[in-house]
């Protein structure tokens, strides 16, 4: 059972902590540098993923007993296609394990999976995994963990505009009514809200076409650490740290 209360903080006295009334309401994450740690640990690249799905494990949990309602986690991209047979396949057979392993104690904590991207083109069994996770799970209030799952943004906008562009030319739509809340609407995400906060660990600094037209306004925070040693204590950092930053949204200093 997820702890319900509030955690006994770790940070040291003294150590800033995290102020519980001004949380992020979505974090999102790329969760990079599994390969690089699997080389680091001479295992193979598989185990580095492995260790990758722990991350994500603490991440929910911490996100659960702390209060942050979504957390959106890049598990695999419409680009990730490209790597070889085995890590395709090696991913797709973790995802299913993860799905089939956590699902029971993720639906007792009242936490909710759900998914962006186009997943019916992951290979059956993982697409029956993730359906099953997401009906069993689709009434719970505590947490969404939003899986992105053959996700690319580009292909997520186009794929809005086709929609549009065809609800218009049907005569269903005026184009002219199309404005940011309506596009917004159009995308896997319609009805979240756009991240405040994402996180890149691994030492890159790149947004790798994820969540590219919702991140407009996001603050970004990347660390040096690989995502299989990402830990709740990272995440802590990461948002004593959007927690000092001065949110504008395009406005001005007053
Ligand atoms: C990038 O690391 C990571 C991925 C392509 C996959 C992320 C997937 C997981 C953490 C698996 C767990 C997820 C679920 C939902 C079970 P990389 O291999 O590109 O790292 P590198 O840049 O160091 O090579």
């Amino acid at each position: 059972m997820f702890n319900r209360k509030s955690r006994q903080n770790k940070r040291a006295i003294g150590e800033p902590q995290v102020d519980k009334d001004r949380l992020p309401m979505h974090v999102a994450i790329i969760m990079d540098g599994n390969g690089r740690w699997a080389k680091q640990h001479n295992l193979p690249k598989v185990m580095g993923h492995r260790a990758g799905a722990e991350s994500l494990r603490d991440l929910v949990r911490y996100c659960a007993e702390t209060g942050i309602p979504i957390l959106t986690a890049y598990a695999f991209s419409t680009e990730n296609w490209k790597r070889p047979q085995d890590e395709v396949s090696n991913l797709m057979g973790l995802l299913v394990e993860y799905l089939y392993k956590e699902v029971e104690e993720l639906n007792e904590n009242d936490v909710r999976i759900s998914s962006i991207g186009q997943v019916d083109a992951l290979p059956s069994e993982a697409y029956e995994a993730l359906m099953a996770a997401e009906e069993k799970t689709k009434d719970n209030k505590r947490l969404t963990l939003n899986l992105a799952l053959n996700y690319g943004g580009r292909l997520e906008i186009l794929e809005a505009v086709r929609k549009l562009a065809h609800d218009a030319a049907a005569g269903r739509l005026d184009p002219v009514s199309i404005d940011e809340a309506l596009f917004s609407s159009a995308l896997y995400t319609a009805g979240i809200p756009d991240p405040d906060l994402l996180i890149r660990p691994a030492g890159d600094f790149r947004v790798s076409n994820f969540l590219l037209w919702q991140i407009a306004y996001t603050e970004l925070w990347t660390t040096p650490v690989l995502w299989p040693d990402f830990r709740r204590a990272h995440l802590e950092e990461a948002i004593i740290e959007y927690q000092r930053r001065e949110r504008r949204f395009g406005g001005r200093h007053n």
